[in-house]
């Protein structure tokens, strides 16, 4: 089914191509790629340029759930382009300029094709402007799980893993281009908005108030959120200095407040673990129950779907080094951000009286973790490092075989050489993005005398139930 559409989206952009006449640039560029062939999800993501930027200016009326958008990207080409793709799934688009002047463009599917008068070099940064409006959709993904725009009763939020964040905003929608961004959001004034990073100014008038956030460190566009609703706020500071910015459905502030209590003692343990933290502030968005069953690691500030548990807030704090700054290369590789995360709970466990990790990961091997039986035989549907398709890289063999991937190398290296790799690993791709061979790679060279052979083919790639270690 994919493969018709694509070739689709690859035959109108022929069209375009041939029928454009002189352009006044260069006469040999080429159009980007349409997608850059993730393994999961093939058209996510575009060829042939790097976004640096997002400046998002959006307008929100919670009542019509009704979106109106300036997204201004700023760019460099990797290759002399024709024409270039941006993501953008359902809503409008009014216009396109490239370097300020009007382009053409063309939709199909989830690809908006933008061909700019002129073309484009091969090292030239250039912006490009989209104005568009519409109703925002949600995205149901191959596994149930809803992402993209949700609506909430007092609001909406937009949450974008794998692929949601392309229904309110156009992009590089691929976890591999990470940029930073600006995000003025505008809404009726009873309303507030959080996002990630800082909030850099916040403006009543004529009855609408703009919410200003600004992201300076590189983010996957699949983190970026933007959060309406009425939210208590709460400032404060860890004990380093480092900013807290908490914002808490009103329904979810009494459940809330003795976890949150703990968010700085999380944080010191987490930077105590995995070293330096790398953004500029922290926090959490509580919102009250809605669409989403699940918390997301959303970049410096995570979004809950009702007040978390504590394991979860450890979750999705650890996610801040393992997923946000140390990102994957593709969506096959989401056993990094699960794996770690869910190791993270159990190195919190075992580091504050509770469970160890040797515990946890015996009960998960003896089947007895889980409620019930097929959850606890589920661990074993697939290797983490090789999801069968789409509609699972969220399940349980990413998460907790991912974890059990993680404490069979703590058992080969031993505990203190096990902390060094996990401070190591998170230093070494700070910002960046890698892959699980960039994984088996780094830990074979921190311990050369080890012999990891059997971990790599039994426990991250063979199927079944490897051996009992
Ligand atoms: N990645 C999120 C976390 O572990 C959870 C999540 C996001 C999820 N989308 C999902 C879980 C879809 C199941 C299905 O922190
Ligand atoms: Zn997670």
């Amino acid at each position: 089914m994919r493969l018709p559409r694509l070739l689709l989206a690859a035959a109108t952009l022929t069209a375009l191509t041939a029928c454009s006449g002189g352009g006044g640039g260069g006469v040999d560029g080429t159009p980007g790629a349409a997608g850059l062939r993730d393994p999961y999800f093939p058209k996510a993501g575009n060829g042939g340029y790097d976004v640096g930027h997002y400046d998002l200016t959006l307008a929100y009326d919670p009542d019509a759930e009704h979106l109106t958008g300036t997204a201004t990207i700023t760019a460099r080409a990797t290759q002399d382009l024709s024409a270039f793709n941006l993501d953008l799934k359902g809503l409008d688009v009014e216009n396109v300029t490239v370097e300020g002047r009007e382009a053409r463009f063309n939709r199909a599917g989830q690809e908006l094709t933008v061909r700019p008068p002129d073309e484009l070099d091969d090292g030239e940064t250039f912006r490009v402007r989209v104005r568009y409006s519409g109703e925002p959709e949600t995205i149901t993904d191959a596994d149930d799980s809803e992402e993209g725009w949700l609506p909430t009763d007092d609001g909406a939020v937009g949450l974008g893993e794998p692929v949601g964040s392309m229904a309110w905003f156009p992009g590089n929608h691929h976890p591999s281009d990470k940029a930073t961004y600006d995000l003025a959001v505008t809404v009726p004034e009873e309303y507030g908005v959080v996002s990630n990073g800082e909030l850099t100014d916040e403006s009543t008038s004529g009855g609408r108030t703009t919410f200003r956030w600004h992201t300076a460190e590189p983010m996957a566009s699949y983190l970026a959120t933007v959060a309406v609703g009425d939210w208590k706020v709460s400032r404060s500071a860890t004990g380093d200095g480092l900013p807290v910015y908490t914002a808490v459905d009103p329904e979810q502030e009494a459940a809330s407040r003795p976890v949150l209590a703990q968010l700085p003692a999380i944080m010191k343990w987490e930077q105590d673990t995995f070293g330096p933290y790398p953004f500029s502030s922290t926090g959490a968005i509580v919102d009250r129950r809605g669409d989403a069953g699940y918390a997301l690691e959303t970049q410096h500030r995570p979004y809950f779907p009702g007040a978390p548990d504590t394991g979860t807030l450890v979750h999705e704090l650890a996610h801040q080094w393992y997923g946000d700054s140390v990102t994957p290369k593709s969506w096959r590789d989401m056993w990094l951000n699960e794996g770690f995360a869910t190791y993270a709970e159990w190195l919190w466990s075992e580091d504050h009286g509770g469970d160890s990790a040797q515990e946890i990961f015996d009960a998960l091997y003896d089947g007895d973790y889980f409620d019930d039986a097929a959850a606890n035989e589920a661990v074993w549907a697939f290797p983490p490092g090789k999801p069968p398709d789409a509609a699972h890289i969220s399940d349980s063999p990413v998460y907790q075989r991912g974890a059990m991937v993680l404490h069979r190398v703590r058992r080969t290296v031993g505990d203190d050489a096990f902390r060094a790799l996990l401070r190591d690993w998170a230093a070494a791709h700070r910002h960046g993005n890698a892959d699980t061979d960039d994984f088996t790679a780094f830990v074979e060279e921190s311990a050369p005398e080890k012999d990891f052979t059997e971990i790599w083919e039994d426990w991250l790639f063979g199927d079944g139930k490897p051996e009992r270690p």
